[in-house]
């Protein structure tokens, strides 16, 4: 016997506003096909003046919580993954957990850009199977509309706010790939990337928040080699056949490259949730919010198995499986 850590809610947050590529048109030197055309995405979704992070993350925690018939008090740790934090300090998690009415248990946030939902699984994952955590949220949340450098066609336009989450519940299983929950996660990193995707500002280095800046095809050539490894890895460890994957939820940057990993596991893409056209890339929040949505329309159901990966700034990367 195996402690697993079982999904047994999903939940999503976005923000009212919707940007359309036609509305981004007017205020920059950009166009509606290019945008298409190159990233796949039509819209974003933009928070409102004085919406933060921590109200996006507990929408989507709430959300959460309601779906799976559970209460704020049912939880030993929230896990926030987010590179937009209302404040350099304290952890946002923190503050959701006041908002949510939870005074037992811990909160924390985890930082690794656009994987930072993997990242965070893992570490809730490890939580649950060394028995330090028998319920844990996991939410992805973030405000990069606030660190994009508005001027700058080449990365505005491919970002968008939103948040997402899971609850994972302990559960006994029997170690197999048949268990329902998570079955594995993989991460990984390689700082000397820094310079091809980061925020040129910090605390300790300007004392402002800075604006995000990115090489593009740099960022392209290694997401594409790196999230192919993190699968490779994750249907090793699992001894799976990519003919056992029932879903593909990728992290939702861009459409050519999501199409490159389902090729990949000579997945059709009527197996792939994308979401990439609605959202833009929100980072962090992008995999709950692909995985609500599978959930919430009927795509993906009880039983089946769903292979999520990321890729993001730092260089991080990283891949999990769980079964639903
Ligand atoms: N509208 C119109 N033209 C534009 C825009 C825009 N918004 N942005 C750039 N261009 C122009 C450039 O100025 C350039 O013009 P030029 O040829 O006259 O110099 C031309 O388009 C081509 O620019 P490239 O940067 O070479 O375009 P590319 O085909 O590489 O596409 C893109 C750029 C979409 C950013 C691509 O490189 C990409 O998707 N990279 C991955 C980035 C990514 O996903 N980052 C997210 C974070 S990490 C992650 O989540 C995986």
């Amino acid at each position: 016997m195996v402690l697993r850590s079982r999904i047994t809610g999903c939940g999503a947050y976005l923000p009212e506003r919707v940007v359309t590529n036609a509305d981004l048109e007017k205020v920059i030197d950009t166009s509606d096909t290019w945008i298409r055309k190159r990233t796949g995405i039509a819209a974003r979704h933009i928070a409102a003046e004085g919406e933060l992070t921590s109200d996006l993350a507990r929408s989507a925690a709430q959300d959460t919580l309601a779906n799976a018939g559970r209460t704020a008090q049912d939880l030993d740790l929230i896990v926030l993954a987010t590179s937009t934090p209302d404040e350099t300090f304290p952890a946002t998690a923190t503050r959701v957990q006041a908002q949510l009415g939870m005074t037992q248990g811990a909160a924390f946030d985890v930082q690794a850009v656009c994987s930072g939902f993997i990242y965070g699984l893992a570490v809730a994952d490890n939580f649950v199977k060394a028995g330090m955590a028998k319920r844990v949220l996991v939410i992805g949340a973030e405000t990069y509309s606030r660190i994009l450098d508005w001027q700058d066609r080449s990365t505005c336009v491919l970002f968008g706010d939103g948040a997402g989450a899971v609850l994972l519940e302990a559960e006994e299983g029997s170690g197999d790939k048949s268990d329902r929950g998570v079955l594995s996660t993989h991460i990984f990193s390689d700082g000397r990337h820094h310079d091809a995707l980061y925020v040129d500002g910090g605390p300790s280095s300007t004392g402002t928040s800075g604006h995000l800046r990115m090489q593009g095809q740099e960022v392209f050539r290694h997401a594409v080699n790196n999230m192919a490894q993190a699968i490779d890895v994750a249907l090793d460890a699992n001894h799976l056949t990519p003919g056992e994957v029932d879903w593909l939820v990728p992290h939702q940057a861009n459409a050519r490259i999501i199409e490159a990993m389902a090729r990949k596991l000579h997945l059709p893409m009527d197996q792939v949730i994308m979401t990439v056209d609605k959202h833009a890339n929100t980072s962090s929040a992008s995999i709950p919010l692909a995985l609500h949505e599978g959930i919430s329309d009927g795509r993906i159901r009880e039983g089946q198995l769903a292979l999520m990966e990321a890729m993001g700034g730092g260089f991080t990367w990283g891949s999990a499986v769980a079964r639903l």
